[in-house]
């Protein structure tokens, strides 16, 4: 029997022909998500440990200390990556299969009758549509993140390098790629052009589009990253771990 495009057959939820393991995905997604929420979320509320040497967690950086503000500094900044991540295009898809099967996968049932798809046009989705304004804030903390690097090579004014450093540089630079990847960045970059006034744009525009295929990438290892470092400067600042000198 046939249906119109606003009716929907009556299906149950998952209902699908598909023969493959269509639910590992967003089952990863889930997991995934929840752990860096748990662990970010606990991290964020410590306000402590959350510096060693001449290492700072990313989750702190730039440090604010201010006298009226009586909680974590961490509330001060994370506020940023976190719109970023939620409203990043990449992510949206993530959470909306695994966190409310809507749908759960390609070609599976999301079990809704009587609903009606709105997009991201009507509220409270709407606000998805200021993820073009996080990239600004997150390229500002970007800035301070690669000053946190270049401090990173100081111990007590002697140039070196420590594994900390490495574990910084390399969050900094997953974060860093994870925003040149950024489908607003591409439009930024020559998205909403017609047509490109030479040919030098075009090819920016060209390899900015290319990085972006890859958006996923950046944004499962950053995410894993920035947890990371945040765990590694924590552990030197509990004195559980210890930080080898490489150089
Ligand atoms: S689309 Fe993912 S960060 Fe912009």
């Amino acid at each position: 029997m046939s249906t119109s495009l606003t009716e929907k057959p009556n299906q149950k939820l998952d209902k699908t022909q598909r023969k493959d393991l269509w639910w590992l995905e967003p089952l990863v997604y889930f997991v995934g998500l929840n752990c860096f929420i748990v662990y970010a979320t606990w991290a964020a509320f410590q306000g402590k440990n959350y510096e060693w040497g001449p290492y700072l967690s990313p989750f702190y950086s730039p440090l604010i200390a201010v006298k009226w503000w009586h909680f974590s500094p961490a509330f001060l900044i994370l506020w940023i990556p976190a719109g970023f991540r939620i409203t990043c295009y990449y992510y949206r898809k993530a959470y909306y299969r695994s966190f409310f099967m809507d749908p759960p996968a390609c070609a599976v049932s999301e079990g809704c009758q009587s609903r009606k798809y709105d997009g991201e046009t009507k509220f409270p989705l709407i606000f998805q549509n200021i993820h073009r304004y996080f990239l600004i804030g997150a390229t500002v903390l970007l800035c301070f993140l690669w000053h946190d690097v270049i401090k990173a090579l100081n111990f007590n004014g002697q140039l070196g390098v420590g594994v900390g450093t490495i574990v910084l540089f390399v969050n900094t630079l997953l974060l860093t790629m994870y925003s040149l990847t950024c489908h607003s960045f591409r439009h930024l970059i020559g998205g909403h052009l017609d047509s490109f006034k030479c040919g030098y744009h075009y090819k920016i525009y060209e390899k900015v589009s290319c990085a972006n295929e890859h958006h996923m990438f950046w944004a499962w290892t950053s995410l894993f990253m920035v947890g990371f470092a945040d765990f590694y400067v924590r552990m030197l600042a509990m004195g559980a771990w210890t930080d080898i000198r490489l150089l």
